[in-house]
């Protein structure tokens, strides 16, 4: 078994954790967890999302947001953009990459982004070339790559089919995600398959929600599969509006203390990682959702 050296985490907490909080996260809170999570040593930081304010009102200060963060040499900062509308907002912030986010589930998609899967490849397609023309790097999601809120289990020819589709626009990365935290290792791993039909190894990455406790092993069984590259989510915040009962992002804490007990490099500071995760659950009057963080923090105490 080869398992990667190294591993790169996208902190997706700012955009997938506090698109999903009832209460409002002034923009200064957000750019202050911005600046934790750089500071803990991230390298790459899903800030916010262009999408309507009347789906998502938590991140209709997405312009403010962009504009408050103090950029770090190396440190690459994302943003979600569904259609040009967005891309068109987006871009004045000068992200370093953009996410497009389709569905291998059709309701799923409807729900999410109002539109069929089909539909949301051409929507996306005028993105991705404005997006290339502009020197910005194009990540996809796909979302319900195993289960969907509204249609069950999620066949992998599904993802298969995004994934060529998405290639086929010109997405250059492909994030396969377990957006209501339903998937179990051999599932991650036959979804997986199907998405490196069409990408290669070093342009996939996993993004497991973790509400039924299991992203640690799709994270594990992904490494074993050579991937290196995962979202995950301070404090185990996250979830999407659009999929009822499903928890967060599996916590950063908690995949950094895996890899780094595996020997394997993050870059990351925990220490200073489990400082951002207080601030922001501190913020929000509850205690982080990360294993690991509760004991570092009992630790401390
Ligand atoms: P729509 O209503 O079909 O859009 O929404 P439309 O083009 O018909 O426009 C309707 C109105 O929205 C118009 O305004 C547009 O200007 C406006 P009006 O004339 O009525 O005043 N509008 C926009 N405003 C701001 N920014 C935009 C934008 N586009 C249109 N970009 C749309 C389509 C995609 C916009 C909508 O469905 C939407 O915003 N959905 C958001 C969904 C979302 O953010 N979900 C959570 C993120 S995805 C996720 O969490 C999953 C992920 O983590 C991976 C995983 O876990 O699976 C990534
Ligand atoms: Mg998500």
């Amino acid at each position: 078994m080869t398992l990667p050296s190294k591993v790169k985490l996208v902190d997706v907490g700012p955009r997938d954790g506090l698109q999903n909080e009832k209460q409002p996260v002034p923009a200064a809170i957000k750019v202050e967890l911005v600046q934790r999570l750089q500071d803990a040593g991230l390298k790459e930081i899903e800030v916010t999302s262009f999408v309507s304010p009347k789906w998502v009102p938590q991140m209709a200060d997405n312009a403010e947001v962009m504009a408050g963060i103090k950029r770090k040499p190396g440190v690459r900062y994302s943003v979600l953009t569904p259609n040009m509308k967005g891309f068109e907002a987006a871009v004045k912030s000068q992200p370093d990459e953009i996410v497009v986010f389709g569905a291998a589930s059709e309701l799923f998609s409807q729900r999410n982004i109002n539109c069929s899967i089909t539909e949301s490849i051409e929507r996306f397609a005028p993105v991705v070339a404005a997006a290339r023309a502009a020197g910005i790097y194009v990540r996809g999601a796909i979302s319900c790559a195993v289960g969907c809120p509204y249609e069950g289990e999620v066949a992998p020819e599904r993802v298969e089919m995004v994934a060529r589709l998405m290639k086929g626009i010109g997405v250059q990365h492909m994030g396969v995600a377990d957006t209501i935290g339903v998937a179990t290792p051999l599932k991650v791993q036959r979804a997986m398959e199907a998405a490196l039909k069409h990408y290669e190894l070093n342009d996939i990455s996993g993004h497991f929600h973790d509400t039924y406790g299991q992203a640690l092993a799709n994270t594990l069984i992904s490494l074993q599969m050579g991937i290196w590259q995962f979202d995950t989510s301070v404090a185990g915040l996250g979830g999407c509006p659009y999929a009822k009962g499903a928890t967060g992002n599996v916590a950063t804490e908690d995949v950094v203390y895996m890899l780094h007990g595996m020997g394997i490099e993050t870059g990351i500071d925990l220490d200073k990682l489990v400082d951002a995760g207080k601030f922001i659950s501190d913020y929000l009057e509850r205690k982080p959702n990360s294993r690991a963080a509760t004991a570092l923090l009992n630790k401390r105490s």
